[in-house]
């Protein structure tokens, strides 16, 4: 049966594992966009989930046509899921977004680039067709992020009575990184984006990105209208290829997600995390804990983190063998040399700390590898100081967990160049995410100020994460679409 209400994402809400006897087993899926959109869309009823299969067991779920309902996977060649995913999504896309790239060395568009770009085309394309298949007449489709940027503009063509949005988790390239995209590559993402209705980003300032970086993208006219302080901007726009007829408008408009504060607490009390919390409290003892939760990723700025833990140690003695820093830091895209490095940076810089300051009773830095949720949220529930100090990050969902979850209330450290900051910064202690010696006085401040003070300010904190829970954040964009 056609769908009223379908949502394209590179992941899915599960994925597959398969034994070593040939049996396959579902999984929920990971990622911070699974776990917003999972219960959202569960109130969708007749809703579906299209999402790449991402490894041989998912390919031979769907080759053995193992069918969860409201969820389908495409199996994508492996080698263009490979170009798609690793050669553009993640090393070009994520790193103009978050202005990543070590401009001495970076970016290079070769032959090798432009083959891994008729990947992601193709990608988009396998999109585009499972929507346009799937989808009843006039149906809301939402596509997610930067592995889907041309889709959009594929489906308009496929589908022109689909009433189409698209989401940017990510923050959005400024128009000058944009600008080191060869023309005709930007103006394929810039139009390819235009064929939705609706974009929707978690700020403003990703959202003015966005429409500053239209102009002059070639291919056709497209005319940026700017709004600040509540309305939405937009953007008209007519392709030369479609002959003249009215400007089309794309509407850009911010959705700030943020936390379901009743679904949170919940899994912060199961019996599971209730464990994980007594060992952790066994092993910090009645230390002062500054706790950080991130994927291994360059734009959480987990060296630059570390760097001002050790200058804490440095220019405040004092909190020697009075605070531990838990760090997990759990493996994520290690298919990428870069980030494999980058992991093995986050360990030694970790260890040197330790062999720098530790006593035989005192580690100075904890740090796990390991991607365990329910120690993450055991640690959410101890930490007197949270550390999110992203050098640029879409929105950054820890910095609004910790204050929900916090037992005696939590400092935070927040780095100015997290989406989060727009809604968080009034209660926050705010750091530019370079300078290394601010962000150490601001952990000194964090842990030195009086409990009453901080309790008063993650009640705020959590007031303000708990505004748009990822259900309203849903619903308020299908109904935008819709009318
Ligand atoms: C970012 C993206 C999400 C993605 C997550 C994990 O937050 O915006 O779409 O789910 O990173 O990245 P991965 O590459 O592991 O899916």
């Amino acid at each position: 049966m056609a769908s009223q209400v379908l949502v394209a994402a590179n992941r899915g809400p599960l994925s597959y594992a398969l034994a070593a006897d040939g049996t396959l087993s579902a999984r929920r899926g990971g990622g911070g966009l699974v776990s917003g959109l999972s219960t959202a869309l569960a109130e969708q009823p007749g809703a579906l989930w299209i999402c790449a299969a991402l490894s041989d067991a998912d390919r031979e779920a769907v080759r053995r046509g193992v069918a969860e309902p409201g969820v389908r996977m495409l199996p994508i060649d492996p080698d263009v899921y490979d170009g798609a995913y690793n050669g553009i999504a993640n090393s070009v896309l994520w790193f103009l977004h978050h202005h990543l790239y070590e401009i001495p060395r970076e970016p290079v568009f070769d032959a090798e680039f432009r083959r891994r770009w008729d990947a992601y085309v193709t990608y988009n394309e396998a999109f585009a067709a499972a929507c346009a298949e799937e989808a009843a007449e006039g149906a809301a489709v939402l596509i997610q992020d930067y592995h889907l940027a041309l889709a959009p503009g594929m489906l308009r063509e496929l589908r022109p009575d689909l009433r189409i949005g698209h989401f940017t988790h990510t923050p959005w390239a400024s128009p000058e990184f944009l600008r080191m995209l060869p023309d005709d590559i930007r103006s394929q993402l810039v139009w390819g984006m235009l064929g939705a209705d609706r974009l929707g980003f978690h700020t403003e300032t990703w959202g003015m990105n966005f429409v500053s970086g239209v102009d002059g993208s070639g291919n056709g006219t497209a005319v940026a209208h700017f709004a600040r302080g509540g309305n939405p901007s937009s953007v008209t726009h007519r392709k030369d290829t479609d002959g003249p007829g009215p400007l089309r408008e794309t509407v850009v408009d911010t959705y700030p997600l943020g936390v379901d504060a009743d679904e949170l607490r919940g899994l912060a009390h199961r019996p599971e995390v209730d464990d994980k919390l007594a060992a952790l409290r066994a092993e910090v003892g009645d230390l002062k804990t500054i706790v950080r939760v991130d994927r291994t990723e360059l734009s959480k700025n987990i060296l630059r983190g570390l760097l001002a833990y050790r200058e804490l140690l440095i220019s405040h003695p004092e909190w020697r063998e009075r605070v531990v820093h838990l760090a997990s830091a759990y493996p994520s895209r290690q298919d990428l040399t870069v980030y494999r490095e980058y992991t093995e940076s986050v360990r030694e810089l970790a260890a040197a700390i330790n062999t720098e300051f530790g006593t035989a009773d005192w580690q100075p830095v904890l740090v796990s590898v390991e991607d365990d949720f329910a120690r993450s949220l055991a640690a959410y529930r101890l930490a007197d100081v949270a550390l999110v100090n992203p050098v640029r990050d879409g929105m950054n969902l820890v910095a609004k967990e910790i204050p929900v979850v916090s037992e005696a209330g939590c400092v935070l450290v927040l780095s100015t160049g997290a989406g989060a900051y727009e809604e968080l910064r009034a209660d926050a202690l705010t750091v530019n995410p370079y300078d290394v010696t601010a962000t150490a006085e601001a952990l000194h401040a964090a842990l030195s100020m009086p409990a009453a003070e901080r309790a008063d300010r993650t009640k705020r904190l959590a007031v303000a994460a708990t505004a748009l829970p990822p259900t309203q954040w849903l619903t308020s964009q299908l109904d935008a679409l819709r009318t």
